[in-house]
């Protein structure tokens, strides 16, 4: 029988890339599956801390076992900028249309285009917390191209494909993405403290 497991995020598009990487293990329950209202912030200035913040905070307010992930872009010829700002790259409206040109913008000048998403996922159960990394290499490309997926995606061409995340099927991202890449190593450490 499935088990649920809460997701501390009210990103339906994370919960939807998770749900289906976890098909037939977990059901996964996000905040706004819980009506739980309360904006849990991101307050540090790593993805660590963030991610490990959000799960302690959900454990304490549920009394549940939960996990939190935080995600940032790093481009290299930025610093690794946008990083654990990804979200509000371009200002506190979190608007993924500025986000993404300001990015462009501030890549004309660099011929380095090469970057990367890293996730790092936190479990808390009470007693333990544990952190799952999770990276996946690439360039940003010059234009948008595609429409799925969310955020960055018409802008990061992941290594060894033609495409860039929005232009690819979800199954494919799912296996290669850093979400993705996180997600089974979260999945195997599950497995082996059943
Ligand atoms: P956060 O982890 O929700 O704080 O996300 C940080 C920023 O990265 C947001 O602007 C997201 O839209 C973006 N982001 C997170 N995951 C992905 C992804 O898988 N593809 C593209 N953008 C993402």
């Amino acid at each position: 029988m499935e088990k649920t497991i809460l997701f501390a995020t009210s990103n339906e598009n994370k919960k939807r890339e998770v749900q289906e990487l976890l098909h037939n293990q977990y059901i996964v329950q996000s905040l706004s599956d819980l009506h739980f209202e309360d904006e849990i912030p991101e307050p540090f200035n790593t993805l660590e801390e963030n991610a490990q913040y959000k799960a302690a905070q959900l454990y304490r307010a549920l009394n549940l076992p939960c996990f939190a992930e935080d995600t940032g872009l790093e481009v290299f010829s930025l610093g690794n900028a946008p990083g654990v700002k990804s979200a509000r790259y371009a200002g506190e409206q979190r608007s993924t249309e500025d986000n993404i040109s300001l990015l462009l913008r501030n890549l004309e000048p660099h011929t380095d285009r090469s970057a990367r998403f890293r996730t790092v996922l936190a479990y808390c159960d009470g007693t333990t917390s544990f952190l799952f990394e999770g990276i996946v290499e690439g360039t940003i490309g010059k234009i948008k191209r595609g429409t799925g997926g969310f955020g960055y995606d018409p802008v990061f061409m992941p290594m060894g494909y033609d495409c860039s995340f929005a232009e690819m099927d979800k199954a494919t991202k799912n296996k290669i993405s850093h979400r993705g890449i996180a997600i089974q190593k979260f999945i195997k450490y599950l497995q082996s403290s059943k």
